[in-house]
């Protein structure tokens, strides 16, 4: 396809599926950040009422840097991965404390913030800050290959983002950004599946049965209070998955032990 013909039909398209989201009605850094570290790995539907019970509880970077761990796992449950619920309370505490109170609005310094990769930091240039930047997610990688790369086997991030580099809308880097998204869900929700051509592109892991699903199990007994290492042991023990899982959240600083007790980490 053509970098122009491409260009329009991305606009044209991008106007008549745009989605309401509460993220992009009102775009404040805050919001932006929390809203990315939810979408990293559920969709839209699931994040938007978690985000708005979220903003509601914890509406500044300083409220939430001032939050226990344990009160935004309680209103993170649900969402699952409950790393992100710890990377953002970091980050918040990061920008309170270390940037001002003041989001940065540059890649190296987005970059230091936990949780906030190359992509992510991308993607806050842009939604937050209306800045050019090049980011790849999910969505962007189903419509690049579809139109760009339908015939290769398998397409790279770095192929992608040359293109991306060409297609980009620099006066609203912005809208561009959205266009892709809603364009891309509404591809995949008409049966393109192309995602698997992308080398980059990683699987969900099935929660049943993984050491995912034990490690939330774990987390949400201490949200109801502390455990002995005892009491702990005799509700897991018998659980094959019980070591690793036990052993990550205790690496994650999600959990600590106080001499004989587990505790969601203060
Ligand atoms: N709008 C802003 N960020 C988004 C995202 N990650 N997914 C879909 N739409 C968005």
């Amino acid at each position: 396809m053509e970098i122009a013909d491409f260009q329009n039909m991305l606009r044209r398209r991008g106007k008549e599926l745009y989605r309401d989201m509460s993220w992009r009605r009102d775009i404040r850094p805050y919001y932006v950040l929390a809203s990315e570290l939810m979408l990293q790995q559920t969709q839209v539907a699931r994040v938007e009422p978690k985000f708005q019970e979220f903003i509601a509880r914890f509406p500044d970077e300083s409220t939430l840097a001032n939050a226990s761990l344990a009160e935004v796992l309680v209103v993170w449950q649900g969402l699952g991965y409950n790393r992100r619920a710890k990377f953002l309370h970091a980050a918040a505490t990061m920008i309170t404390y270390e940037f001002g109170g003041v989001m940065p609005d540059t890649d190296m310094e987005l970059r230091r913030l936990p949780g906030v990769g190359e992509n992510t930091a991308g993607a806050i240039l842009a939604y937050a800050f209306n800045q050019p930047a090049l980011f790849i997610e999910t969505n962007i990688r189903t419509v690049y290959i579809y139109h760009f790369f339908n015939d290769a086997p398998s397409v790279s991030d770095q192929q992608i983002r040359e293109l991306l580099s060409i297609t980009l809308d620099h006066d609203n880097p912005r809208r561009f950004y959205q266009n892709l998204m809603d364009y891309g869900t509404w591809l995949k929700n008409q049966g393109v599946k192309n995602i698997a051509k992308s080398k980059h592109y990683k699987k969900q892991s099935v929660l049943k049965g993984s050491v995912r699903e034990l490690r939330g199990d774990m987390i949400r007994v201490l949200l109801d209070g502390v455990r002995t290492v005892e009491e702990f042991d005799t509700l897991f023990r018998a659980d094959p998955r019980y070591q690793v899982a036990l052993e990550g959240l205790l690496r994650d600083g999600l959990i600590e032990q106080v001499s004989n007790q587990f505790r969601l980490t203060q």
